[in-house]
């Protein structure tokens, strides 16, 4: 195989890149970036891995989740806190429930850039480029060339982001033991509500409630475990944030990066950055990956084979999970690679309604989950964790869920900029229904 430098995977075929009008302003912001400070530290990327193998035999469960897209403009303590809050929630709610380590790891602090299935729309009868995320472009219209200025930009706000996450974990906001916290108002069925109440009563009670969110062993954020990541989409970026260190070279941008399932070719230059960084990295299985391909995949990405290096994270459809998920899990069992499996509920199930926005089911979400448990219980494989687009705000962007939205109410607080995210209460009922379903099943 030919030798690996962070920047060999210039050259090859690439897709999903932005089309600068200036090199020289690229190579100005990637030099800047490069003699910028890392955001993460390889010992916390390392103990990341560590936890990811656990999974990977069913002694932790991965819980990733946030915002399709962040955007510039969120960032903002309200924000923050939201988010952190409804990922430590819901960790609790499987914590407890399941009696199973959480690892949070969230889609944020470097979550900016998107892969689009057309280079261009046309808005107002004009064509213009379309968004790529404020790693790239600007969402208004007027503003859409890409801007060599804006890498440099992600990389502050992804660390203004993550030094106000630390600092929250570091000042104890982890102690969500209020109960202000946990009202349950958004749940309608009574007896659902009657089983929830009871699980968070158990929950505040607690003697140690910090035990819960695992502030007591070694956090990698002061007391409490709590991992970044995001799609390693854009590789310029990606490569400045490369640093080579006596154990190898790691993307200090963030803990952990996958590959998305427009990128994730063979012998294309994305497999090839990303085979070569020593972070915990995941890769998007979706309908039109083969399952030869993802053996060559495994080898590709984990030659050495190492439990917690590789997360594969499948995202079909909830209609389509009987059809592709056996022969997915077979081609990891025959060339015996270790795994851990994660299902993104998300990504297959997306739809547009008659008033023209993005949006996905609740009970899609939930019918995709619940077959892919289903599918790697019958198969004697480990789900390890889960992938979601969400947030802690009361957005009406996916329909169903406890409120029941439908889709005429979508329009009320849509603010996505990308995909449909989950709302606080449709998150927080599927973390009770996970813990659930994981209960029953152990
Ligand atoms: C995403 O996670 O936002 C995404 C684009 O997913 P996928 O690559 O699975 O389509
Ligand atoms: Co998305």
């Amino acid at each position: 195989m030919r030798s690996w430098t962070p920047s060999s995977w210039r050259g090859l075929p690439i897709s999903q890149q932005p089309d600068y009008s200036d090199p020289n302003a690229v190579q100005a912001a990637t030099e800047r970036l490069q003699a910028l400070p890392p955001l993460v530290h390889t010992g916390e990327v390392d103990r990341l891995r560590q936890q990811l193998a656990r999974a990977s035999r069913g002694e932790a469960f991965v819980l990733q989740g946030g915002d399709c897209a962040e955007r510039f403009v969120d960032l903002n303590a309200q924000a923050i806190q939201d988010k952190l809050k409804i990922l430590l929630q819901m960790s609790v709610v499987l914590t407890w429930g399941a009696r199973i380590p959480v690892i949070r790891v969230a889609r944020m602090a470097g979550q900016f850039a998107k892969p689009r299935s057309k280079p261009t729309e046309i808005l107002d009868g004009v064509e213009v480029p379309t968004y790529r995320g404020d790693h790239i472009n600007s969402h208004d219209p007027s503003d859409r060339q890409p801007n060599p200025q804006r890498l440099v930009q992600a990389y502050f706000h992804a660390a203004t982001t993550l030094n106000y996450v630390r600092a929250l974990l570091g000042g104890g906001f982890a102690d969500l033991r209020h109960p202000q916290h946990w009202d349950l108002g958004f749940v309608r069925e009574p007896s659902h509500r009657a089983e929830y109440q009871d699980m968070v009563s158990r929950i505040l009670e607690a003697v140690d409630f910090m035990e819960a969110v695992g502030a007591d062993s070694e956090g990698s954020l002061s007391r409490v475990d709590f991992f970044t990541s995001h799609e390693g989409l854009l590789l310029p970026y990606e490569e400045a944030m490369t640093v080579q260190t006596p154990t190898g070279a790691y993307n200090l941008g963030a803990h952990f990066l996958w590959i998305g399932d427009r990128t994730r070719k063979l012998d294309q230059a994305h497999v090839e950055y990303f085979r070569g960084i020593r972070n915990p990295i995941g890769v998007k299985c979706g309908p039109t990956m083969a399952p030869d391909e993802l053996k060559r995949v495994c080898e590709t990405l984990n030659p050495d084979n190492e439990p917690g290096r590789l997360t594969l994270i499948t995202r079909y459809g909830a209609g389509r999970v009987q059809e592709l998920l056996p022969g997915h899990i077979q081609a990891v069992q025959e060339c015996g690679a270790h795994v851990t499996w994660s299902c993104d509920p998300m990504h297959g199930n997306t739809r547009s309604t008659k008033q023209g926005l993005k949006t996905r089911d609740v009970s899609n979400i939930l019918g995709e989950l619940s077959a892919v448990m289903d599918g790697h219980r019958a198969a004697g494989s480990v789900l390890g964790g889960v992938h979601f687009e969400m947030t802690g705000d009361d957005v009406t962007e996916c329909v169903g869920g406890p409120q029941g939205l439908a889709d005429e109410q979508l329009a009320e607080s849509y603010e996505t900029f990308c995909d449909p995210r989950l709302n606080y209460a449709q998150s927080m009922e599927i973390a009770f229904l996970i813990a659930q379903r994981l209960r029953r099943d152990a």
